[in-house]
């Protein structure tokens, strides 16, 4: 196809601001939380559980009903319907019915006058529990054989057998915590009983459908009778996909208990404990190479804490091993993944789903090499890249719109790589406590859902007789910008300004059937359905005024708020009128289903991803030796969106994406007790990046060579996810500081996140080598 813009697109790739910028900025856009309460409306708190492992014994919750304000308690027995509200698996309960898996498992739910009434009557059940044994760790669980499903095996080549050729080879390990997601707006739902049974349930979910169904299966409902709606959430970053569910269900089962608007909201504290989180994990590698540092053979074993239940965790460590490749060709390469199952919180999707463990993981393996060889991990990284003969992947997929050599050429040439490498290591031999580094790693990133059937998307777009259009389709918003990004897509069609186009709350009875905003395709998917929606209304009404004005369809031309047809040009608007009047049809539905994909699970063969998305970025750290502390100096990024449909909105993505990477591996640390509490469960003890941590020096590029090589919408990219990862170069970095405290001693071990503490640890460690 050629590289040209088959027409000049006037809305898309204009970097028009976030639709609810204003809103957001001055404290005008209505979340949830803001809208009028109806003074019959009953506020929730769950009842939870204390301890991590038990059988429930007894559990009193006379107290609780005594206590003032209290208007109905509800537990597992007054379930109508199915006590799940899981997304896969049937194994996430709304209430624990007999025994409890993990601290903070609602156990019942409290309706009261006021929200504090209904959590201090929550506090007063007694609950009586006989212990279980608990598996806390990664290593427990491993132990206790303690599994959400069979480890899954990715290969190709014969990994053993070129392992013990290799002329050199090497083992390590990597730990690396999970991540809260610390969205500012927490959990929430707002139930609302309707005529006959049926309920609104306005949700913070990315997965509105999702919160439909399993809303109607918890109270016995057709999915008909639940309409499910989201305006904006305040973030969600993976942690809405399936978490809202258990706040849905709990909201809307005491409407349709009580006949009572019935409103939950979670506080920080109960948000950090009763939901997933990103999955931590263990990794461990055998690699062999040769005296260039290209890989002739490797094992990479992944295990991580999956948490209680089943929840995403099988698709989430797939992707892990998805991305365990990274930029790199594997010869002779095998994956295992293990998934354990332990006495914590679910863990759930979180930015990148898997993908950063994985990608960190071979990341290491380069800078291993790297530290081997005693050469630049980036004469590494490139001896390995994928390339002609050398395109497929782990999963058997060709690699055919590689990109990231050349991008990565271009970024080491304005970052000023090699010299800036070349002077750090002169200020390391002249600096005693301070020590810097400095790296470069590359992202691929692969977009679209690997369960296949989720690649799909509907639209709604109605024009009005004045020429205003209305736009609805399945996406959520959740700060990322989809709303401009498909509003500008369909202003496109019609040829009008985006201030004649309406972006309305998600809802499932306009656009039924959708999946979760999710996997980053929210723009590819939904924009796509809008544009082919828009489309059939354009071409009814081109159509229409060419049979009036006497010229062919194909010729009228939809620009600047007007409408060219023959020798005539008329305003949109009139035209939607004419059109009104002469009864033409003036709504459509679109849909979209991504196209050539394809996965077989069984043998973790086929081709999960549409295309990829690419980025790198170069970090330059410091650290101080005496104290463990460091500081990101300067980030260099430049990252492939493909050609943007809004430039303004993916630079945000990505300095936003890499910062929250950047906290994942520096600063936020997740510890649970030994008896399985989260001991930080609040800003005061959650470290994420302030203001403060953002790099004095930040410069950020979107590639301008990029173009999307598949039919997405308008050439562009995905952009949500795939910058997230970009931060594994501040970590990789952070890793030569520490090297550069003892030289010619290798690579330290060190592990995420890279506190004070774990970097002294580190240095320790390296300096007490042989
Ligand atoms: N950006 C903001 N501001 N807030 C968010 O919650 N979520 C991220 C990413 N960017 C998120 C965000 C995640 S996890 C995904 S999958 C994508 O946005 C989802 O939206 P998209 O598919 O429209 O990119
Ligand atoms: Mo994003 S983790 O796919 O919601």
């Amino acid at each position: 196809m050629a590289d040209v813009e088959p027409r000049p697109l006037r809305i898309v790739r204009q970097p028009l601001p976030h639709d609810s910028a204003e809103q957001h900025v001055s404290g005008r856009a209505l979340y949830a939380d803001d809208l009028p309460e109806s003074p019959r409306l009953l506020h929730l708190a769950f009842g939870k559980s204390s301890v991590a492992h038990g059988r429930i014994v007894a559990m009193d919750l006379a107290p609780v009903r005594a206590a003032p304000g209290v208007v109905a308690v509800f537990s597992a027995e007054d379930i109508p319907g199915k006590n799940d509200v899981s997304p896969v698996m049937g194994d996430d309960w709304l209430f624990a019915d007999g025994e409890v898996v993990c601290v903070g498992q609602s156990l019942f739910v409290v309706a009261a006058t006021s929200a504090e009434a209904a959590r201090r009557a929550a506090l007063l059940a007694k609950v009586e529990y006989e212990a279980l044994p608990a598996h806390i760790t990664i290593e427990e669980a491993r132990a206790a054989g303690s599994i959400i499903e069979e480890a899954q095996r990715m290969a190709r080549g014969d990994a053993a057998a070129a392992l013990a050729a290799a002329p050199h080879r090497l083992q390590g390990r990597l730990e690396i915590g999970g991540q809260d997601h610390f969205y500012l707006e927490a959990q929430i739902a707002l139930a609302t009983p309707r005529e006959a049974g049926a309920v609104h349930v306005l949700s913070s979910t990315q997965h509105p459908s999702e919160v439909q169904h399993l809303v109607a299966k918890v109270l016995g409902l057709a999915d008909a009778d639940v309409t499910v709606e989201v305006r904006r959430m305040g973030g969600a970053f993976g942690g809405k996909e399936t978490q809202a569910a258990l706040f849905a269900a709990a909201a809307a089962l005491v409407a349709a208990k009580t006949g009572r608007p019935a409103k939950i909201r979670a506080d920080r504290d109960d948000d950090m404990v009763m939901t997933g989180k990103r999955h931590d994990f263990d990794i461990s590698y055998d690699v062999g190479f040769d005296g260039a540092g290209c890989i002739t053979g490797i094992a990479l074993d992944l295990a991580s804490r999956c948490g209680s239940t089943a929840d995403l965790s099988m698709a989430i460590n797939d992707r892990a091993m998805f991305h365990s490749d990274n930029c790199y060709y594997l010869d002779a390469v095998e994956i295992l993944s293990h998934r354990f199952k332990t006495h914590t919180v679910s863990n759930t999707a979180f930015r990148g789903f898997g993908g950063p463990q994985g990608m960190i993981a071979i990341e290491r393996v380069m800078d291993h090499v790297a530290a081997a060889l005693g050469k630049d991990p980036l004469e590494v990284r490139r001896a390995n890249f994928y390339g002609p003969g050398r395109d497929i992947t782990p999963y058997h997929m060709a690699v055919e719109d590689n990109v990231a050599p050349q991008l990565i050429d271009e970024l080491a040439a304005s970052s000023d790589y090699a010299a800036r490498r070349a002077a750090i290591a002169e200020f390391n031999a002249g600096s005693s406590h301070l020590k810097r580094g400095i790296a470069l790693t590359p992202v691929k990133f692969g977009i679209s859902f690997t369960t296949t059937f989720l690649n799909q998307a509907g639209a709604l777009v109605h024009v009005y007789a004045d020429g205003s259009i209305h736009l609805n389709h399945g996406g959520t918003e959740m700060g990322q910008g989809l709303f401009i990004k498909v509003a500008q897509v369909v202003a496109d069609v019609f040829g009008v300004g985006i201030e004649r186009i309406r972006v309305s709350a998600t809802v499932t009875d306009k656009v039924p059937n959708t999946s979760a905003t999710a996997a980053s395709s929210g723009a590819d998917m939904n924009g796509m359905a809008a544009f082919n929606a828009a489309s059939v209304i354009r071409d009814r009404l081109a159509a229409f005024i060419a049979q009036r004005n006497g010229c062919r369809a194909d010729e009228v031309l939809f620009a600047g708020g007007q409408v060219h047809a023959g020798d005539e040009t008329i305003d949109f608007a009139t035209l939607c009128r004419m059109a009104y009047l002469g009864r033409i049809s003036l709504s459509s539905t679109g849909y979209y289903a991504t196209p050539k994909i394809g996965y077989d699970r069984a043998s973790h063969r086929g081709r999960p991803f549409y295309y990829f998305a690419y980025g790198a970025a170069v970090s330059e750290v410091a650290i101080d030796t005496l104290t463990g502390e460091h500081r990101v100096l300067r980030v260099d990024i430049l990252h492939d969106v493909g050609r943007s449909l809004n430039p303004a909105i993916d630079l945000g993505q990505v300095e936003g994406g890499f910062i929250q990477g950047m906290g994942w591996l520096t600063t936020e640390e997740l510890v649970f007790a030994a008896d399985g509490r989260l001991l930080t469960h609040a800003p005061s003890t959650y470290k994420i990046p302030t203001a403060g941590d953002r790099p004095p020096v930040m410069n950020i590029q979107l590639w301008q060579g990029g173009r999307n090589a598949e039919e997405t919408i308008h050439r562009s990219k995905a952009v949500g996810e795939p910058p997230f990862m970009l931060a594994i170069s501040v970590f990789s970095a952070l890793t030569h500081a520490v090297a550069a405290t003892a030289p010619g001693k290798g690579l330290p071990r060190l592990d995420a996140p890279a506190t004070p503490e774990r970097v002294l640890a580190a240095i320790a460690d390296l300096r007490g080598r042989a």
